[in-house]
């Protein structure tokens, strides 16, 4: 096979048209969003979220994680694999408008606007620890209300018994959508049984330390299942199905043998790779010592969800 010198070839000859074509358009959208940095959140004003107001959190004893490390070392595989990707990268996401889909089991189905979804739904702050299934963890200051309040708008069916929620897809704003080498399966699917999805610790966040979430951790709607390893909780969420049926999740169908569907965090059973026994806790020093991973998090109260089932098989 031919070789070419690098510089001598054009990002076309490597690169199918329209994938380049969209890069060119995401070249033009970022450069926007960068000139109007002011941009509010889903078309609310910077100060809706403190004119709205919502219940201070209590307090849990542990140093909430420095609001620049939650925002800056961050997972999001839709602006790139490294960290510091989504805090590069995730503002050239449109989020105004938005409307999440919710469909399936429910006698309601409908498509609804962040606003309209909002509307009636007291906010509330919850400071929830976060475990990644990579064995470091933080302490977020989230701001939601529970699964519950939005999923009972849409009345879910007798025969509802999970709910698939799915991220965004538009690789024209998200570079690791477009990526060649990507090996997920867009876009990033998550699931919950309903009865997880029910419990009152299963939050949606809309913001996080006082503020309207930043795009990089999952602006303008997200996840948060604190008992579970973070990967369960999905970001900017666009599509809500109820289903009869266990949904797939992005992680499992990559790599079954080292991720699950239940992926509740568990000090006795270790990933193939590494041990789930302790993890680092931002803010990170050197001098820190790693601390002990407790049983659901330390969300002790979740393990009725689970009362009979081997949860080793079901990792
Ligand atoms: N949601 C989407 N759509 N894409 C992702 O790559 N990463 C998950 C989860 N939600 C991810 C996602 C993982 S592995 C973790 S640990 C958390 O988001 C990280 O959330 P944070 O960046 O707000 O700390």
């Amino acid at each position: 096979m031919l070789t070419k010198k690098r510089a001598s070839i054009k990002p076309s000859e490597i690169t199918p048209e329209s994938v380049y074509r969209s890069r060119r358009r995401f070249m033009r959208t970022s450069l926007a969003a960068a000139a109007g940095a002011a941009v509010p959140a889903f078309g609310l004003p910077a100060s809706w979220l403190a004119e709205r107001g919502f219940t201070a959190g209590e307090e849990i004893g542990e140093e909430i994680t420095p609001e620049a490390d939650a925002t800056q070392y961050n997972n999001f595989y839709e602006f790139g694999t490294e960290k510091s990707d989504p805090a590069q990268y995730a503002h050239a996401m449109t989020i105004d408008p938005w409307t999440v889909k919710v469909s399936g089991e429910v006698a309601k189905p409908g498509e609804i606007g962040l606003e309209d979804m909002l509307a009636g739904i007291d906010l509330e702050e919850r400071i929830y620890r976060l475990r990644c299934v990579e064995a470091w963890s933080m302490v977020i200051p989230w701001i939601g209300f529970p699964v519950k309040k939005l999923l009972d708008k849409f009345e879910p069916t007798g025969n509802a018994k999970f709910v698939e929620f799915k991220t965004l897809l538009r690789p024209q704003e998200m570079r690791g959508q477009r990526s060649l080498f990507s090996s997920i399966d867009w876009p990033y699917v998550e699931g919950l049984r309903l009865d997880e999805a029910h419990h009152p610790l299963a939050i949606f966040a809309v913001g996080m330390y006082g503020k309207l979430l930043p795009n990089q951790n999952g602006a303008p709607i997200r996840l948060v299942v604190p008992w579970k390893y973070g990967f369960k909780s999905i970001k900017s969420i666009v599509e809500i199905r109820l289903t009869a049926r266990q949904p797939r999740n992005t992680w499992n169908v990559l790599q079954p043998s080292e991720y699950g569907f239940y992926a509740n965090v568990n000090p006795t059973v270790d990933h193939p790779r590494w041990s789930q026994a302790s993890e680092k806790r931002f803010p990170l020093s050197l001098f820190k010592p790693r601390i002990e991973t407790q049983m659901f998090n330390g969300y002790g109260e979740v393990a009725s969800l689970y009362s009979g089932m081997n949860l080793r098989r079901n990792y």
